[in-house]
């Protein structure tokens, strides 16, 4: 993308919609122009359970966005999540005439692999090639120019709920805002966490949010396998308000400020105060108890998550291990916990290689919004002119090779 371009990301999240607007200043820089953060109300777990309220708070984030660059935001890239995604390996293969293969060859294999049969009610929301296979030797990266008999090709298809992509694009039009592409939450993720090692040796991201976790995994710098399970930070909020009696904000809130996912840590002498349904004074609660309740709820999710990762079949080529980020990824104690339960080291991420209007933006909770503008800046890097032609993109330029080739429909 050209240098001083200007782009607007909408994360929407289940607990807050961040919009941003920067500037590129290089390819591994952006500037923040304009923050807007609303807190969210009609998306539950990723989806949109009711248009008007879910349409005002995306709205308002819109505007403070806009009101702080001092810019209008006409059209934006925005995140999707929910348990309506999923996700296939599809392989093509051709046959090679002549012996050697050529640019043809190389297109028609790439043409076949996209074209996969999916119900009616489902769209594409992406499709990434993986590494080409040359009569049976995998893992090479440009194919053109070698004799053989036959050319494979992989692809990572990514699919969603027709109905449930339409409601969201719905609530970001009332705002007179087009969405130029929905992006996967961990995709934007990855963009703009994961290391070039990280993703050449196998990696996991996982963003556990509110209300959805979302995992994608990296292997040989292809992505293998993603994953979006409908379990989030919510549910340790929603299990301390019913342990201790509280309203779910003051459960938030204690989560906050005195939570922790490991009780062996925590000395069983620490007390907080708060006030509990029906009474007028404040009660006193064990902090270790607290944190019994979120570990847990939180195990329990590693849990999900560990079966997720054996479900892909590829649970023992991750030395990588994990990078943990989401709102809930500031839980004390997480990255440990995870790491015990996973047998695999875990890392905590939080969205760098941004300047500008970035003090809110230090957080995990943000590093899908910063991912999208990552992502947007490599994905411009496909050939336009190949585009407009209608052909198959092998994207160009070095830095897109180096993180995802995604094929354009
Ligand atoms: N200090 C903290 N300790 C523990 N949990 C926290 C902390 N700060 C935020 N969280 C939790 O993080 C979650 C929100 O994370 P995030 O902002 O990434 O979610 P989201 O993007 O809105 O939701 P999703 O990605 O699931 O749609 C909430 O459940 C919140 O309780
Ligand atoms: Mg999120």
């Amino acid at each position: 993308m050209e240098k001083d371009a200007i782009i607007t990301a909408i994360d929407v999240g289940t607990t807050k919609i961040c919009t941003l607007t920067a500037q590129v200043e290089d390819e591994n820089n952006v500037r923040i122009l304009g923050v807007g953060i609303e807190p969210t109300q009609g998306i539950r777990k990723g989806m949109v359970i009711d248009i008007p309220l879910a349409a005002n708070s995306i709205a308002l984030s819109i505007k403070k966005a806009e009101r702080a660059s001092g810019m209008q935001i006409d059209n934006a890239i925005v995140s999707i999540a929910g348990s309506h995604i999923s996700s296939i390996n599809n392989k093509a293969t051709v046959g090679i005439v002549g012996k050697v293969i050529s640019k043809e060859d190389v297109t028609r294999v790439l043409e076949s692999v996209k074209a996969i049969s999916i119900p009616n009610d489902r769209m594409i929301l992406h499709t990434v090639q993986r590494t080409f296979s040359v009569d049976g030797i995998e893992g090479i990266r440009n194919p053109k120019g070698m004799y053989a008999n036959r050319l494979d090709v992989e692809a990572h298809i990514i699919t969603g709920d027709e109905l449930s992509i339409e409601n969201l694009r719905q609530c970001i039009m009332t705002a007179e805002v087009d969405v130029s592409q929905f992006v996967l939450n961990s995709l934007a993720d990855a963009s703009v966490l994961l290391t070039d090692i990280e993703k050449q040796m196998g990696v996991i991201i996982c963003d556990i949010g509110g209300g959805t976790t979302d995992l994608a995994l990296f292997i040989n710098n292809d992505i293998w396998h993603t994953n979006v399970i409908a379990v989030g930070g919510n549910h340790i909020t929603t299990d301390i308000a019913q342990a201790f009696h509280l309203p779910f904000a003051q459960a938030e809130e204690v989560k906050r400020m005195h939570g922790s996912a490991l009780p062996q840590y925590v000395d069983s002498d620490e007390y907080f105060y708060c006030r509990t349904f029906g009474k007028d004074e404040a009660a006193k609660f064990s902090r270790k108890e607290l944190a019994n309740v979120i570990n847990m709820r939180t195990e329990e999710l590693f849990q999900l998550i560990m079966q997720e990762i054996k479900r892909s079949g590829y649970d023992n080529l991750l030395p990588a291990g994990m990078v943990l980020t989401g709102g809930t990824a500031l839980l004390p104690g997480i990255d440990k916990l995870g790491s015990d339960v996973l047998g695999m080291p875990v890392r905590i991420a939080k969205p760098e290689k941004m300047t500008g209007m970035i003090d809110q933006l230090n957080s995990p909770a943000y590093s899908t919004a910063v991912g999208l503008l990552y992502w947007s800046m490599l994905v411009q890097e496909s050939s336009p002119e190949e585009t407009a032609k209608g052909k198959t993109i092998v994207t160009t330029g070095e830095k897109i090779k180096r993180f995802l080739r995604m094929l354009l429909p």
